[in-house]
């Protein structure tokens, strides 16, 4: 039965032919072993999937990518429009040959997102149905909301928003921990048509401000504290710093919303400013708990989301409503073969766009119930997660590697003493996840009896482009295996021409999907320049990928001056513009290094002024430096202290040569006759362990 059930597994997509592998495991059979590099969905896992086999994934891909209005407006339709599209499903020009880039769905549709997660469930029977639970920092902390709850804080704290005069395409700052009050907020101004801008809370008040000076909020939602494992973390005391600086560059937001967050600290010890602060509980629960919904065009910008590039300040990456909404909702559904009865909970935090489209819109567009937690998944032990899949019966886990390979240092008895047999379905995300991480999450996490969908995208694509569908295909571990519907992923070479088969290059994408985002906030001459004048007709990823020769997709990482740590995205040039700004820092040039947990990590090379000692103390005043500019997540794991930089004759900075010290592959160094100054290369490693 097995045999035939692997075998009918084993046709692959056009072109590849079969599955030349036979090593293979089935789900729930075996441990997946390093010989053992191909793990079949189980029969009862396919026979439940929504999507439970090669040719059923083939048929749907093919009709998605060949009749792409026909097939997008089918899902459409499953979503409340207060006024259907017009004749055009979509329309697009991806060349910047053929004149400006332009990417719509669903234009003439009038909808609203918020209504489509809360109002829509509710109607449909769903009011009693938990939308969240949330687990506070400290055990035994907790609260939930159904469906009707949700519907109802929501409508309260939009109403508030209209009072003070907040309007649709009215930008509006969030700057929240992962409290339930978080998606909330998101989801008022989804409901008034203000557009969302949530700043992942471990970002400095330098980087806060910079955001707040581009995007000019009316409001800004924050609260007082939070708690992180065992630190205290006064957010609204940065906040204030941000407004502060906010203003001097000539941005002054009139109102901070803050949420009273009693379990972090007290209203006593919090900074005050009459005026412009307000606490949340004083204000929100006096206001009604139905509010009329804000109707919006399908193109109607729904939020801005900040994130690094390999050059200049942080983009404004732009999603509209209407295609990012039947994007998640869909993506979310086929990845992870959510069902009625899942809890899910995915670790991310709101702050990046993982938390966007798979905490809040996607889920609730699915009317699932959501697991939100504030705390370290590390607090107050590794077994934290395993504590938490248990106690809310959690069907479907999302994570990033870099935790994974963090619990897996420790012992495994911080996952076996828990039960996890609520389990169904693993996800991975941020990074290219190692296959001995995949194994270990796979074989001790998920018992051997989980798929995982390890699921490629980026913040700009809005949700998953290449993700396993985990009833349909079988896995091997590090892949993200093959395209979502809708998806055209291509591997060009350096010239922009397309390779088939089985290859490496770039990773680019042709044709639009619903989810793309549309441009970059006040500025679409990057968005054309970054992202589709790199390989004319397609939209360049940044990221370079392999195709094996049955077809899978391997990722391998970032190709530009973009690293991911623990998958958060730093620009290299904004750890350089920070430590820069150090009084006596001359110049740095920043490049990643692989790290056991991290995925990658952030070296630092650095020049000092005339007559400047380097010293411990300086070390320890630039890496603080780069805290405070930007977040305590992009501090440099090595500085290096340089007295000179490799740099061609026309002076631009080596990092080929800076990439290979860093990682001490000194024997690859390559040519380096050409620089200005060879004899700098001998100089760094002289003093690479100083
Ligand atoms: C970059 C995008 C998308 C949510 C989190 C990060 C890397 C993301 C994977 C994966 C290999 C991945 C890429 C991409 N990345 N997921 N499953 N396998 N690499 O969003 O901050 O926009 O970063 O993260 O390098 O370009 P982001």
């Amino acid at each position: 039965n097995y045999l035939r059930h692997v075998e009918s597994m084993s046709q692959l997509p056009s072109g590849a032919g079969k599955i030349s592998q036979l090593n293979a495991v089935v789900l729930g059979e075996s441990l997946a072993s390093e010989e053992n590099d191909l793990i079949f969905p189980s029969k009862e896992f396919s026979g439940q999937a929504l999507v439970s086999s090669p040719q059923q994934y083939m048929e749907m891909h093919k009709r998605s990518v060949e009749d792409p209005a026909g097939f997008w407006s089918d899902i459409a339709s499953e979503f409340y429009w207060k006024q259907k599209w017009g004749d055009q499903v979509f329309s697009e020009n991806l060349d910047v040959r053929k004149g400006p880039i332009r990417i719509e769905w669903f234009k003439g549709g009038i909808t609203n997102i918020c209504y489509n997660c809360l109002d829509k469930n509710v109607e449909a029977g769903l009011g009693d149905k938990i939308a969240m639970y949330w687990e506070g920092n400290e055990i035994g902390v907790d609260a939930s909301l159904t469906y009707s709850e949700l519907l109802q804080q929501v409508c309260q704290l939009a109403n508030y928003l209209k009072d003070i005069g907040v309007k649709k395409g009215d930008a509006v700052v969030i700057y929240l921990p992962m409290l339930m009050e978080l998606p909330i907020a998101m989801l008022a101004c989804a409901r008034i048509g203000a557009v969302h801008s949530v700043v992942f809370a471990g970002f400095s008040a330098d980087s806060l401000a910079q955001r707040i000076v581009d995007c000019k909020p009316k409001v800004i939602l924050t609260c007082n504290a939070v708690k992180r494992g065992p630190k205290t973390i006064n957010l609204k005391a940065i906040v204030d710093a941000a407004l502060d600086q906010s203003s001097k560059d000539g941005v002054s937001v009139d109102v901070c919303l803050t949420y009273e967050n009693s379990s972090a600290t007290t209203r006593e010890n919090t900074k005050w400013q009459n005026g412009r602060n307000v606490w949340w509980q004083d204000v929100i629960p006096k206001y009604p708990t139905s509010c009329e919904v804000e109707w919006v065009d399908a193109e109607d910008p729904l939020f801005l989301l900040y994130t690094s590039g390999s050059t200049g300040k942080p983009k404004g990456v732009l999603h509209t409503t209407g295609g990012y909404m039947i994007y998640t909702a869909t993506t979310f559904k086929y990845a992870f073969d959510y069902k009625p009865t899942d809890v899910y909970w995915c670790t991310a935090d709101c702050g990046w766009i993982t938390g966007h489209s798979y905490v809040t819109y996607g889920p609730m567009l699915n009317g699932a119930t959501v697991v939100v937690f504030e705390g370290a998944p590390n607090y107050p032990d590794s077994g934290r997660c395993w504590d938490i899949v248990d106690k809310y019966k959690v069907s479907i886990f999302y994570t990033a590697p870099t935790l994974v390979r963090s619990l897996m240092r420790d012992d495994d008895k911080f996952v076996t003493r828990y039960s996890r047999k609520s389990l169904r379905v693993l996800g991975s995300v941020g990074e290219p996840i190692n296959p001995s991480a995949w194994r270990w999450f796979f074989n001790v996490v998920g018992d051997s009896r989980c798929p995982i969908s390890d699921t490629w995208w980026q913040t700009e694509t809005g949700g998953f482009m290449i993700t396993p569908l985990p009833g349909a295909w079988p896995q091997k571990p590090g892949s993200a295996t093959f395209p979502f519907f809708g998806v055209q992923p291509v591997i060009v070479d350096e010239k922009g021409n397309e390779i088939e088969g089985e290859c490496s290059g770039y990773l680019c994408v042709k044709g639009s999907w619903p989810g793309a985002f549309r441009t970059l906030f006040g500025d679409h001459d990057r968005y054309e320049t970054t992202y589709f004048k790199p390989f004319a007709g397609y939209y360049f990823s940044g990221d370079g990928c392999s195709r094996d020769k049955d077809g899978y997709y391997w990722l391998t990482g970032r190709v530009d001056d973009v690293i991911n740590v623990s998958g958060h995205r730093i620009g290299t040039a904004e750890v350089e513009s920070a430590l820069v700004l150090h009084p006596q820092c001359a110049e740095a040039a920043v490049v990643g290094i692989d790290h056991e947990v991290k995925g990658q990590g952030i070296y630092a090379f650095v020049t000092l002024l005339e007559g400047v000692a380097y010293s411990e103390e300086l070390r320890k005043s630039l890496v603080l430096m780069v805290r405070n500019q930007i977040g305590a997540f992009a501090a440099p794991d090595r500085i290096h202290w340089a007295p000179g930089l490799p740099k061609t004759r026309s002076g631009k900075i080596m990092r080929r040569i800076l990439r290979k010290i860093a990682s001490r592959q000194l024997e690859e160094l390559g040519d380096i006759s050409t620089l200005a100054d060879p004899s700098v290369v001998d100089q760094l490693i002289a003093l690479a362990d100083v």
